[in-house]
């Protein structure tokens, strides 16, 4: 498949695909990554490892559905097949989602639908939860509340901080991400109306997943 990929800051999701297709665990190359702001890590990654980008800000647009259009019109042109939100700070409209039905998938710092939206990290520790996680989901126009691909767990100790509890979380996210995309680039994922089918697969979720060892 050709990938195209959509960040906004520090990209490590980013660089989990990357180094997936580099040491040929994903069979598939990032045609274009775009990115919504200027001077972020995620931008330095492609530089470092010759990937195509660009750089399509949503004030340069007099309105959102413009700005939408664009970032269809860069992926169209870079032929791409799946989209995948890694860390990409903005919700898209059907202006977007109808030009790619069941081809976007998004990673989301916690088990969904618990914690949707900014900071769900903090919502977690707030919450005083004691398994949080991480899931990879289709997108839909509802905020982070597509149907649920893959899932990865991590206990909540009394002590984590905002930024120990990502980091445990951020760990599974580089995992899962791949993972599901190399699911998705073999043909076995189907969606049946909220529930996502994964042909071969029995287990969606991690640490429990045997399946994600290469991960
Ligand atoms: C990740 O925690 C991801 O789940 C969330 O935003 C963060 C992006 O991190 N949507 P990075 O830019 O991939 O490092």
């Amino acid at each position: 498949m050709n990938l195209g990929v959509l960040v906004s800051g520090r990209g490590s999701n980013l660089q989990a695909i990357i180094d997936a297709i580099e040491a040929g665990k994903l069979n598939d190359s990032i045609s274009m990554v775009i990115s919504d702001k200027e001077g972020v890590r995620a931008v330095d990654r492609c530089l470092k490892h010759g990937i195509p980008y660009r750089v399509i800000k949503r004030k340069d647009f007099r309105s959102k559905e413009e700005f939408e259009k664009a970032l269809v019109e860069a992926l169209k042109e870079a032929e791409v097949d799946l989209v995948v939100l890694a860390g990409f700070m903005r919700i898209l409209s059907a202006t977007f989602l109808g030009h790619f039905p069941m081809k976007v998938i998004n990673i989301h710092p916690s088990l969904i639908p618990a914690f949707q939206g900014m900071h769900a990290q903090r919502q977690a520790l707030d919450y005083g939860v004691k398994i949080t996680g991480c899931t990879v989901h289709f997108v839909t126009e509802e905020l982070d509340n597509g149907p649920v691909i893959a899932q990865a767990c991590v206990p909540v100790f009394p002590e984590d901080t905002e930024e120990s509890l990502s980091e445990r979380i951020l760990h599974h996210e580089h995992r899962i991400l791949p993972q599901v995309i190399r699911w998705i680039s073999e043909g076995r994922v189907r969606v049946e109306g909220r529930r996502v089918v994964v042909e071969g697969a029995r287990y969606g979720t991690l640490p429990f997943n045997p399946e994600l060892e290469d991960f």
